[in-house]
């Protein structure tokens, strides 16, 4: 059959509330233009990320009321240890409330002034705790990866050679390697097994540790399967296992591919960063048996594991993301391609030319779309990455509007209702107008700027 079917049947609902284009455009002004300050539930279609908004199964929800929320030595904790396990057998697995809390806790350890840590591209909470800790966040991208247009399976990968050059250069202040997968803030594109190996490979020459920041984990061993040879008839979880059987550590949010709304973990297999992690867990976390979470978190999170790698999920999955980006092409709206994982990417300085950079064409794209049809994307540009140490601002490399599908919350007629205000919006680009930041706070100033339109 062509026709690949959402592989789940709806057993409850959530009402979506219709908005008026007057009562959208009140709703802009008393957000200063800043979607994330919208209620969300003036909001239709929601794909402000695919993070901790996921659906849960009904077995998750059996095992929520199977949660043991004993203080220490909880079941709950027992039954999450071992479905982490059973993909990434680590040693120490330590969980937190989500991905931050673990990468916070992973770069007091090992961060520090004058410390460089090398990834495919940092997320921006990674970047921020990393900075936070005095260290520097190194950027590898392939030149691949950095063309929003070009058509290659892997553009996630890093750029060895820029690697190795890192490591020989100032391999005594690098803590450790990081390959992020999907690589997120690039566009959700997957990394390659080869490209994992030859890390390991690195790692071993120049004795580094190697850590994942694993959140889509599940959707970059689907993008293996399909994409690289040899792997085809490989199960997605045998391509997990290989991918975790390369690294000695990761940091997760579970609120990306563990299907659940709150979570996280922090694992490795080295004992001494392990107990310093514990350590600073019990500080800010909780105690080492639910480090944040409930029991019933930890139930729900080892249930996910299990159904992430399921097939007709991840075909699924990846194939209506590829739906909307696909549509979005025929209709000639620059995305950054191949489509990814989670995500569509529009590359807003490409369709909207006639706004110059310094206005913000991805936040002026973001804006519209809600003013359109209620749908919120978020910008991932000038406006999240501009702003200079120096107090200067810099153009992003790219300006793009992230359009991120929840799991298994939207049906294909939600996607064919974004595409429709796509057409709208394609049909009167040339009068969007670019806007200005009228206020910002000192750090990550994208979730809180208030901005004027032009
Ligand atoms: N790493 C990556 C690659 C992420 O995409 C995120 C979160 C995190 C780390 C942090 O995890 O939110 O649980 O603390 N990404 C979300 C997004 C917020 O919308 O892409 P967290």
């Amino acid at each position: 059959m062509k026709t690949i079917i959402e592989p789940f049947r709806i057993k409850s609902v959530e009402p979506l509330r219709m908005t008026s284009a007057a009562e959208r455009e009140g709703l802009l002004r008393e957000a200063h233009y800043n979607l994330f300050s919208l209620p969300s539930d003036a909001v239709l279609i929601d794909l402000l990320t695919d993070s901790g908004t996921s659906a849960m199964s009904h077995n998750q929800w059996a095992a929520v009321m199977r949660g043991d929320e004993s203080y220490a030595g909880s079941p709950s904790y027992f039954r999450f240890e071992q479905a982490v396990r059973e993909l990434m057998p680590f040693k120490h697995i330590i969980p937190t409330h989500q991905g931050r809390a673990a990468e916070k806790i992973l770069f007091d350890i090992c961060g520090g002034d004058g410390r460089i840590v090398p990834n495919n591209t940092h997320f921006d909470t990674t970047r921020a705790n990393v900075e936070a800790s005095g260290a520097s966040a190194l950027d590898l991208a392939t030149a691949e990866g950095l063309d929003p247009e070009l058509e290659a399976p892997f553009k996630g990968d890093i750029d060895l050679t820029r690697l190795e050059d890192c490591l020989q250069e100032n391999g005594d202040r690098v803590p450790l390697v990081m390959l992020t997968i999907t690589n997120n803030s690039g566009g959700g594109q997957p990394v390659s097994m080869a490209c994992i190996r030859a890390t390991r490979q690195l790692c071993d020459k120049y004795a580094k540790p190697f850590f994942f920041d694993a959140c889509r984990f599940a959707e970059n061993a689907y993008f293996i399967k399909v994409r690289e040879p040899g792997y085809e008839s490989k199960s997605a979880r045998e391509i997990v296992k290989e991918m975790f059987s390369y690294a000695d550590g990761m940091t997760m949010s579970a609120k990306k591919d563990a299907l659940v709304n709150m979570g996280g973990w922090l694992a490795m297999n080295d004992d001494d960063w392990a107990m310093q992690a514990r350590n600073l867990l019990i500080l800010t976390e909780g105690f080492p048996t639910y480090g944040g979470l409930s029991g019933r978190d930890l139930e729900a999170i080892a249930v996910g594991l299990e159904e992430v790698i399921q097939e007709d999920y991840l075909q699924y999955r990846i194939k209506s993301t590829e739906y909307m980006g696909n549509a979005l092409l025929r209709m000639g709206i620059p995305i950054v391609r191949p489509v990814g994982g989670h995500a569509v990417y529009i590359d807003a300085r490409s369709m909207l030319p006639h706004v110059p950079v310094a206005q913000y064409p991805g936040q002026a794209l973001a804006v519209e779309l809600y003013r359109a049809g209620g749908i919120r994307g978020c910008e991932i540009g000038t406006v999240m990455f501009g702003r200079q140490k120096d107090g200067g601002e810099k153009p992003a490399d790219m300006d793009l509007v992230r359009l991120a599908i929840p799991r298994r919350v939207y049906t294909q007629s939600h996607i064919d209702y974004v595409i429709e205000c796509f057409e709208e919006v394609q049909g009167r680009k040339n009068g969007i107008k670019g806007c200005r930041i009228v206020w910002e706070p000192p750090t990550l100033r994208h979730f809180t700027a208030r901005f004027a339109m032009i």
